[in-house]
């Protein structure tokens, strides 16, 4: 099994290159905005509940999203590996994520960080609002307080795998081509 987390800030570009990573490399994606909106078009309790706190930029909380990453992981037994896109966002949730993952005997192998200045995310987010329906894009406040729950208790989570020298930056801005090279050729040098 290979298990991969993207990391990086709102805006980052981890929806757009999973995409491509999980096609080229045969792997599930597991992202737990994808997962929560879901919820929300559906109109579940609980996506009604995270709707509340996503429209503000705020976190939903830990055991809300290690529970649907904890079924996701056992509705797909036969996966080859998973790639985890927006989770684990809290130090909790990664210390959830390596429990669940040990039960499985299939550790993360690396977690690819892309690395994209203030000024570049909040452009992208702007522009995807214009059309999106996405209602966390649609000002800047609230990509404000997405950028700083990211600062304030995300950013930790880099600290947490790299004491285990897991963790590799990768250059997110140029294309979205230039940027799946990069991406992919981090992978290849591990599978
Ligand atoms: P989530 O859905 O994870 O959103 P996010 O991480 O805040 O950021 P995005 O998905 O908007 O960005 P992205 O990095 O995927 O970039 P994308 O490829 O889309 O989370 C949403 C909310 O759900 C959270 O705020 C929270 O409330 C809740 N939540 C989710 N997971 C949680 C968790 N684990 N714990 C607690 N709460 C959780 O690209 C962005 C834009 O840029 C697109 O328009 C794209 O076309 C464009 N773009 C991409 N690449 C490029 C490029 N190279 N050049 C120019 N434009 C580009
Ligand atoms: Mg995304």
């Amino acid at each position: 099994m290979f298990n991969l987390i993207l990391f990086g800030p709102p805006g980052s570009g981890k929806g757009t290159q999973s995409e491509k990573i999980i096609e080229k490399f045969n792997l599930v994606h597991l992202s737990t905005g994808d997962l929560l909106r879901s919820q929300i078009a559906q109109q579940t309790p609980l996506g009604l509940e995270a709707k509340k706190l996503m429209d503000k930029g705020h976190l939903v909380p830990d055991e809300v999203v290690v529970g649907m990453i904890s079924s996701a992981l056992d509705a797909n037994t036969s996966a080859k590996g998973f790639l985890f896109d927006g989770f684990p966002r809290t130090a909790a949730q990664a210390l959830a994520l390596d429990n669940l993952l040990e039960l499985k005997q299939a550790p993360i192998s690396v977690m690819l960080a892309l690395d994209v200045s203030e000024e570049e995310l909040v452009k992208r987010l702007i522009k995807r609002g214009e059309t999106s329906g996405r209602t966390d894009d649609v000002n800047e406040e609230i990509i404000a307080a997405r950028v700083l729950e990211y600062k304030t208790k995300t950013e930790a989570v880099a600290d947490y795998y790299r004491q285990y020298n897991k963790v590799v930056i990768v250059a997110g801005e140029g294309s979205v081509n230039e940027i799946f090279e990069r991406l992919g050729a981090e992978i290849e040098s591990r599978l």
